[in-house]
């Protein structure tokens, strides 16, 4: 892709505006913590995994404007606003956490402010460079479940602008089609925000790999044609017992590929999953403006006064989802012990390394 979707600079953080794209790229200059929390709310950053480097990056600018003496309120402050921004999206606070465990006992322990303010900066970034590498990892891993001349299904967009770099479910894809695994991809448009025509088409066109752009509805008419070999998302957050909050219209997806017998693959880094949510009736699930919904690329395209919904997300049933793809290896039902077993292992949640 030839653009990054997010810098942290000196003084400001460096983030690919994605609602201009794929018509404009143009990237928004972020100096404080709220300017960040903004950024975010508004969509100009938006997947999971991506939030989550930004936010990091939204507390180590916001500690380099504090004063010395404000910078454990300071990080509690920015910390709890930036988590507000979005509710769905697991990694978010998962990087937040991250980053206070590691910051607040140092605060305590009145090391120099210098010293805090580095480490704020060396985090965020260690976050941002461990990103890229679990998804080059997911990717591989995952490249090895798609059969030959695969045509693959994916929702939403869940490459390079989603994570740090490089994507989950767009993972999977490109380094199948570096093995020539890849027949076509067909990606879903993604009412209303249109992730998938914007941006997953930009991204794999970008990338040469041979994508064909459908209407979400068009989905279900073409597995039962037998156009399709398996499907290929990102998760949003993963329930302890395997539940997958992804982009509304995934559990369609999976709905329909389960009744046709196609495989149903769900790519996300172990950030993503949520010990601390049981089930996925226990996810929150964002509400977006309904003007998203009654608009198309801005222009009004239903009549003043109706109603509109605007769930952002929905939730997979385990049961429906073949395997989950991530950097601890390809995870089989029953999947609340083998994502209890990975978490165990992850580095960032204590399993092996601590960010001190
Ligand atoms: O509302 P969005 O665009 O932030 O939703 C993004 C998704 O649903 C992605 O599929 C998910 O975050 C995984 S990104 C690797």
């Amino acid at each position: 892709m030839n653009a990054h979707t997010v810098a942290l600079r000196e003084d400001h953080v460096e983030l690919l505006d994605q609602r201009l794209l794929p018509g404009e790229v143009r990237y928004l200059r972020l100096e404080t913590g709220e300017e960040v929390a903004g950024a975010i709310e508004a969509m100009a950053v938006r997947g999971a995994p991506a939030i989550g480097v930004t936010a990091a990056m939204g507390v180590a600018i916001e500690l380099e404007r504090a004063p010395d003496r404000d910078l454990g309120t300071s990080l509690e402050r920015v910390c709890e606003r930036l988590a507000r921004t979005r509710p769905t999206a697991v990694n978010l606070v998962w990087a937040l956490e991250r980053m206070r465990r590691s910051l607040l006992p140092r605060i305590a322990a009145l090391e120099p402010p210098t010293e805090i303010r580095s480490k704020a900066r060396a985090l965020a970034l260690e976050i941002q460079a461990e990103d890229i590498a679990i998804c080059r990892e997911l990717g591989d891993v995952g490249a090895e479940l798609l059969p030959e001349h695969a045509r693959v299904l994916t929702h939403c967009n869940a490459g390079a602008l989603a994570t740090a770099g490089y994507g989950t479910a767009l993972g999977v894809i490109r380094s199948a089609m570096t093995r020539g695994r890849i027949k076509q991809v067909l990606a879903c448009e993604t009412r209303p925000f249109l992730q998938g025509a914007r941006l997953t088409a930009w991204e794999l066109v970008q990338e040469r790999i041979p994508v064909t752009l459908i209407t979400d509805s068009m989905a279900g008419s073409l597995m039962r044609r037998g156009e399709i070999d398996a499907v290929v998302v990102g998760a949003d957050r993963i329930a302890a017992n395997g539940d997958v909050a992804n982009k509304i219209g995934t559990y369609t997806h999976a709905v329909v590929a389960r009744h046709h017998g196609i495989p149903f693959y769900v790519a996300a880094p172990l950030s993503t999953v949520d010990l601390g949510t049981p089930t996925g009736d226990w996810i929150p699930i964002e509400y977006r403006d309904p003007e998203e919904v009654v608009t198309f690329a801005g222009q009004r395209i239903a009549p003043p006064g109706v109603e509109a919904l605007h769930p952002a997300f929905d939730v997979t049933p385990a049961d429906l989802v073949t395997a989950i793809i991530t950097e601890g290896g390809v995870l089989r039902p029953p999947f609340g012990p083998a994502l209890a077993r990975c978490k165990a292992r992850e580095p960032a949640s204590g399993g092996g390394r601590s960010d001190r």
